[in-house]
């Protein structure tokens, strides 16, 4: 940590920087030494966020609540300080609901994304990462999952949002002198080992890991696993959980390499995820396991719009950005507990 030099590191904006990997990825940021700016507009996570950060790092990040789709008070930011870099976060996320409302999410994912890439480049900021995800894949014919695998047709509106949004990021980075890195996320999980930042769902949890530990938690009763005649060993889907620590250290060194000039192109895109597959079974096996309770779940039938099995070929993130990560299926889950117990 380096808190009393503050004013000569790097001035990092991380936009959404109050939610699930936002918060977690300013953490890391700080105990790097960077200065860290975050502007959320609470839509999808709180104020009491910030004293998480502060409990584990000692230290409090500027905050501005404001939506970027405010392209005035976007351009005014970025006048009124000197960002060296931007984390680009912020975005909605729910895939049923961007099914149901696709116009909300085509304008808050792609309209902020633009406004924030006006903002920079008036103001010859030139560094930024972007927070893309491996649902551009779609169920991938070969697995592990390379960066080169062709893209598939997205499954909702939120999933083309993440596309789209590459597709920007290449034509500005062509025109201009931004670079970017957009890293293709698998499934994130966990929670800081400290619990004092996590995922807080609104609502009832989509995600397999919430619903696990609010089950577990009994405030839910039982967990439905979504399909168990999946063309893998047990039956159940695959997916490639990754801690959101360890997720948040990428973010890192995708930072370093851009502000240290070390992009091999204007827009590089890594996968990021821990390599390995894990069925849905095997995650209710390492949750009863890493926490020595009994979960109570039934098997029931597929969810719509589910592909049968994704994980990451890491070899390219691994040898780029020389990093992987430190953690365990295991970790994460106890993790992402002991962060439950910590909830009202
Ligand atoms: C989902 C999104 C994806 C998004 C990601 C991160 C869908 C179809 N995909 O990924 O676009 O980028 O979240 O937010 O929503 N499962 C159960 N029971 C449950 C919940 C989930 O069995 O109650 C299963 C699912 O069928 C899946 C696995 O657990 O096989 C993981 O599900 P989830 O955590 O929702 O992530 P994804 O669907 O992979």
């Amino acid at each position: 940590m380096n808190n009393g030099n503050t004013h000569h590191q790097p001035q990092i904006l991380v936009t959404g920087g109050l939610g699930f990997i936002g918060s977690h990825t300013v953490v890391e940021l700080q105990n790097e030494g960077y200065e860290v700016f975050i502007i959320d507009n609470l839509s999808n996570s709180n104020l009491d966020v910030l004293k998480g950060i502060y409990n584990i790092t000692g230290i409090k990040p500027k905050f501005f609540q404001f939506d970027l789709l405010d392209k005035e008070k976007t351009h005014q930011f970025f006048n009124q300080h000197r960002i060296n870099g931007v984390i680009h976060f912020a975005a909605s996320k729910a895939v049923g609901e961007s099914v149901e409302k696709p116009l909300k999410y085509y304008e808050n994912n792609i309209g902020s994304l633009v406004n924030v890439l006006q903002g920079m480049l008036d103001n010859n900021c030139n560094h930024f990462i972007f927070s893309s995800s491996c649902t551009v894949y779609g169920q991938a014919d070969t697995l592990p999952i390379t960066e080169s695998a062709p893209l598939k047709p997205a499954e909702s509106p939120y999933g083309n949002t993440k596309k789209i949004s590459e597709e920007i990021l290449l034509d500005a980075t062509r025109s201009s002198e931004l670079k970017a890195i957009a890293l293709r996320y698998f499934n994130p999980i966990g929670a800081h080992p400290s619990a004092e930042i996590g995922e807080l769902p609104l609502g009832v949890p989509n995600n397999l890991i919430p619903y696990v530990t609010q089950t577990a938690a009994g405030i839910r009763t039982q967990l439905s696993v979504f399909g168990n005649d999946y063309p893998t060993p047990d039956g159940t889907a695959i997916r490639d959980y990754i801690h959101v620590v360890d997720l948040a250290k990428a973010h890192i060194a995708a930072l370093k390499r851009l502000l240290n000039h070390e992009n091999k192109s204007q827009l590089e895109i890594f996968n990021v995820g821990t390599g390995m597959g894990s069925s849905v079974l095997e995650v209710i096996q390492a949750f009863e396991k890493a926490t020595h309770m009994k979960l109570n779940y039934q098997l029931v039938g597929r969810r719509a719009g589910d592909i049968t099995a994704a994980y990451a070929d890491t070899s390219l993130v691994h040898k780029e950005l020389g990093w992987k990560t430190e953690k365990s299926l295991e970790d994460a889950l106890l993790d992402a507990w002991n962060w439950q117990l910590k909830q009202k």
